[in-house]
């Protein structure tokens, strides 16, 4: 009887926001809607704390040294919260005031209400790549801009580890990934975004992101392109979503994370070739999109080498994070090749994203943009926001027999990016290296880090634990 759960009732609140371009009379249950809708989200960052490497042999809290995240308002039983947008992962969830541990703590808290339905025998259990959160399944009234679903199902947490909401203020996480990753069985009910897409026609069955580099500049769009950076999605290149692996039956694909294929890098207009997939059946290395975390991750094979080619750069000892650093004014264009045949298209990224700042400075040295981390099992990079902040994204589920898709559209003028950079940074003194193009013709293996996998877990991380704190989050985990 819990199919009786997954009715969605769709309805209009009142359109108090400008950015509702759509039609409210079309949003009553079961009619499909036209027209998209603009979600407000906000990129939430700390004050900037320095951040020294050897907070490793601290105690300091991870979480706590440094978020920046993006968040969207949710209303659960008609209550307003904050929760971080991943794309990494695949459930809702948010706390309940029966979360006292410090790691909830200073965040709104869910209460009980009257349309509260409990599925005390459904347990809910979701690790992170750094973190985790347990409680109960659930189905409550949930709100996500001008929708309404009178029964959704979400996990409500009694607690939580390692993810230090305090500190970003949001009371959990609306994972927008497919079914396939999720904690909550599907048994339970469809998650959010597929009850939310099922009221659009099939053409617009999408959501687009765009990360912005400060607090109002982001948007987050269902059903529609913002017009404030496309038109029309024809603006849009297009690659197909690689089917999760061992279910490559034609008729019989399964999909797991929103991951499309990386061809390469560049280097300064130069191929920068990476090591082979170690994704079974994978024809080229698998890039996984990821607005949950915040770093680009690559296996260490490659991103090794493609510091060594950049030049200014230096990595920090395993006992100090182990992370790449690379001279704040380093003036590198940095590019990634995505997609397939003649749909391949590189997207570079804005020197600021590499020489990142925000990530940390120690005189004259930033934190590298990009990090390596042989744990990423779903795929082989990770592409978090320091690459998601120069692409407009469009992620269009399945329908009929089209795959669902990833579309890309580049944001970033890298001329205007390396002139801006080199103003706010100062000339560049380093000489060119020597590109190092040529990959190693092995995949690179599962390292040590295989308890990083996101397979199993989700993609939502604060990228600092990962490039800065690695050996203190494995430790972490490993208790577990
Ligand atoms: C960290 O905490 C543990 C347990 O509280 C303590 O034994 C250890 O000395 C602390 N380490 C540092 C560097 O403060
Ligand atoms: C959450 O609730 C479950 C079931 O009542 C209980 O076993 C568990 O200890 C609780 N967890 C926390 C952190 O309070
Ligand atoms: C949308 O189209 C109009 C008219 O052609 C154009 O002026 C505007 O720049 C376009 N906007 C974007 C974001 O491409
Ligand atoms: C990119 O920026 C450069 C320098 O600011 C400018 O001359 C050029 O027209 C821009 N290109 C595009 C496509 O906007
Ligand atoms: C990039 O290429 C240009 C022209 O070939 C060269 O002048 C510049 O030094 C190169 N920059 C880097 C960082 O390699």
């Amino acid at each position: 009887m819990l199919s009786a759960l997954h009715v969605l009732s769709a309805i209009v609140l009142a359109p108090t926001l400008d950015s509702f371009f759509m039609d409210p009379a079309r949003f009553i249950a079961g009619v499909y809607a036209q027209g998209g809708v603009k979600i407000p989200i906000q990129r939430i960052s700390k004050p900037q704390k320095k951040t020294p490497a050897h907070i490793l042999s601290s105690n300091v809290s991870v979480a706590n040294s440094h978020e920046f995240a993006y968040l969207a308002s949710v209303q659960v039983g008609g209550q307003d919260f904050l929760a971080l947008l991943d794309t990494g992962s695949s459930d809702l969830w948010v706390v309940t005031s029966d979360c006292t541990l410090q790691d909830c703590s200073g965040v709104p808290k869910y209460t009980p209400s009257s349309s509260l339905n409990l599925m005390a025998d459904v347990p809910f259990n979701l690790n992170y790549l750094m973190g985790s959160v347990s409680g109960t399944v659930a189905t409550e009234t949930v709100t996500l801009g001008p929708f309404q679903i009178s029964s959704q199902v979400l996990g409500l947490a009694n607690g939580t580890s390692g993810l230090g909401l305090t500190g970003t203020g949001n009371s959990g996480i609306l994972g927008l990934s497919f079914p396939l990753e999720a904690a909550i069985p599907d048994t339970a009910g469809m998650t959010l975004l597929d009850n939310v897409l099922s009221t659009f026609d099939e053409g617009s069955r999408f959501f687009a992101f765009k990360l912005g580099r400060d607090q109002i500049s982001s948007s987050f769009t269902i059903g529609q392109v913002d017009t404030a950076f496309a038109n029309d999605t024809s603006e849009f290149t297009f690659t197909p979503v690689d089917p999760a692996s061992g279910t490559l039956s034609k008729n019989e694909r399964y999909y797991d994370y929103w991951k499309i294929p990386i061809q390469k890098m560049t280097i300064n207009g130069t191929a920068f070739e990476l090591s082979p997939s170690r994704v079974a059946g994978a024809k080229s290395p698998i890039a996984v999109m990821d607005t949950g975390t915040t770093l680009v991750l690559g296996p260490s094979a490659d991103v090794d080498r493609f510091y060594t080619s950049i030049g200014g750069t230096r990595k920090m000892d395993d006992m100090q994070g182990g992370q790449w650093q690379i001279r704040c004014d380093r003036a590198a264009a940095v590019g990634f090749v995505l997609g397939e045949g003649e749909g391949a298209r590189e997207y570079g990224i804005d020197p600021m994203d590499l020489a990142w700042v925000e990530g940390g400075r120690e005189g004259d040295w930033c934190t590298g943009g990009v990090q390596a981390n042989d744990g990423v099992s779903s795929g082989d990079w990770l592409l978090g926001d320091t690459f998601l902040r120069n692409v407009y994204a469009i992620h269009q589920v399945a329908t009929g027999s089209n795959p669902p898709r990833i579309g890309l559209m580049h944001t970033t003028n890298m001329t205007a990016a390396l002139e801006e950079f080199t103003r706010e940074r100062g000339p560049d003194p380093t000489p060119p290296a020597p590109i190092l193009s040529a990959a190693p013709s092995a995949p690179h293996t599962l390292g040590t880090a295989a308890i990083w996998g996101i397979s199993g877990a989700s993609g939502y991380v604060f990228g600092l634990c990962l490039a800065l704190l690695i050996s203190y989050c494995v430790a972490k985990r490993s208790k577990k």
